[in-house]
């Protein structure tokens, strides 16, 4: 079967080597996904261990499209009944980008319209719209004049993974930590501090990652699982084999934040993975806050805005570029931020930056090391 795992923006790369690396077959970079095919085995492999996976699909039908006529006529011929039973639930996504769509929610109408249609004239029955939690989430894809149909095997995405049951304002997405912690080239070594760390999402997925934790080991349930077809005992299998592969977590993992309640719901985040993690989570001001080890990899998400609290967001960035040149020396700083303006206030020259999308919102990650004289790391 052809599998589509989706991503975002800028993470193409990295998910291609991590389900190259997971399925040891040939991935093809797409616009924010990797394509493959794969088997049911892979599937769940790619479900349960992905890291930077958003969902992953499962491609049903291809055909050619051009107006809405054609649309209808095409999705009643395709032979839905194999993919859905009489009496499970369905809903109807779409991606379009085409001439002669421009309506994408109109073409989702339009297909649960044939689906709904065909399945009237087999049974005389109409099968239920069930949106938040439906048995079968199948998305229409139009590019031009190519449709075709997929079936999402996830269900709810992959950042939502089950450990992140307590969240401050603005946290970013656990799928774009995983991959700015790959981005950044972590090793899981490197003593890694989280100096605003919020509600602990970069702590929580450096902890995943530096102890081989599959990351959909904490989640409730998978839309694969609930097929008729599900193979429960290679699903197990896999399950047992995840659990079996965790090992201890090697690298010194530290996070502050000035909010006390950020460290209660990091602590209850970090828990949620491990019971007694090894992260050490303090409440603390970063302008006060000395560097707790010699050296390492800094990665600090400040607040876009800080208005409310009555303080000059600039100024707050410049406080922090000065924080870091005098006190974060031999550092690996890298800051993760939506507020353009403010960034340019840190007043450090970055030697990279990467665009990134959390959620909606455009942000920059950059990077600045913190060297005196000629001392460089190998990575920068
Ligand atoms: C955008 S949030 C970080 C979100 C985090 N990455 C997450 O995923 O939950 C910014 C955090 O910076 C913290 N913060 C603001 N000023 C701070 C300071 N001076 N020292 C330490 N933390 C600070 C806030 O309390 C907030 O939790």
């Amino acid at each position: 079967m052809k599998i589509i795992v989706r991503t975002y923006a800028g993470v193409e790369e990295l998910l291609k080597k991590e389900i190259e690396s997971l399925t040891k077959k040939p991935v093809l970079v797409e616009r924010r996904a990797v394509s493959l095919d794969g088997n049911t085995e892979d599937l769940y492999k790619i479900n349960l261990w992905s890291r930077l996976a958003i969902d992953v699909l499962v491609h049903l039908y291809a055909f050619r499209v051009t107006d809405e006529d054609d649309l209808y006529n095409k999705v009643t011929n395709f032979k839905w009944e194999e993919h859905l039973l009489d009496d499970e639930t369905f809903s109807f996504s779409s991606i379009v980008n085409s001439n002669n769509f421009r309506h994408s929610q109109y073409v989702a109408l339009k297909a649960k319209d044939a689906l709904v249609d065909r399945f009237k004239k087999r049974t005389g029955k109409r099968p239920n719209v069930e949106r938040k939690n439906p048995d079968k989430h199948f998305i229409i894809r139009i590019s031009e004049k190519n449709g075709s149909i997929l079936w999402n095997s996830t269900g709810d995405p992959l950042f939502k993974r089950g450990y992140r049951t307590h969240t401050v304002e603005a946290p970013v997405n656990e799928v774009l930590a995983a991959a700015i912690l790959d981005l950044i080239e972590w090793d899981c070594k490197t003593p890694l501090i989280d100096p605003m760390c919020g509600s602990g999402t970069f702590l929580a997925e450096a902890l995943i990652k530096s102890c081989n934790y599959a990351p959909g080991l904490n989640r409730k349930q998978f839309a694969f699982e609930k097929t008729s077809d599900f193979k429960k005992e290679l699903w197990d299998n896999l399950i047992e084999e995840a659990k079996s592969l965790i090992n201890e977590c090697k690298a010194p993992i530290f996070g502050y934040d000035t909010d006390n309640e950020a460290i209660h719901f990091s602590t209850l985040n970090l828990e949620n993975i491990f019971p007694n993690n090894s992260v050490k989570l303090e409440s603390r001001d970063f302008f006060e806050l000395e560097k707790p080890i010699e050296d390492g990899l800094l990665i600090m998400n400040p607040p876009y805005d800080v208005r409310l609290k009555n303080i000059n967001i600039e100024e707050f960035y410049e406080n922090i570029g000065s924080r870091l040149k005098h006190f974060w020396e031999n550092y690996d700083a890298w800051v993760f931020s939506g507020n353009f303006s403010a960034l340019k206030k840190l007043g450090l020259k970055p030697n990279k930056k990467i665009i990134l999308f959390n959620g909606p919102l455009e942000c920059k990650l950059i990077h600045l090391p913190i060297y005196r004289g000629s001392k460089k790391r190998a990575s920068s």
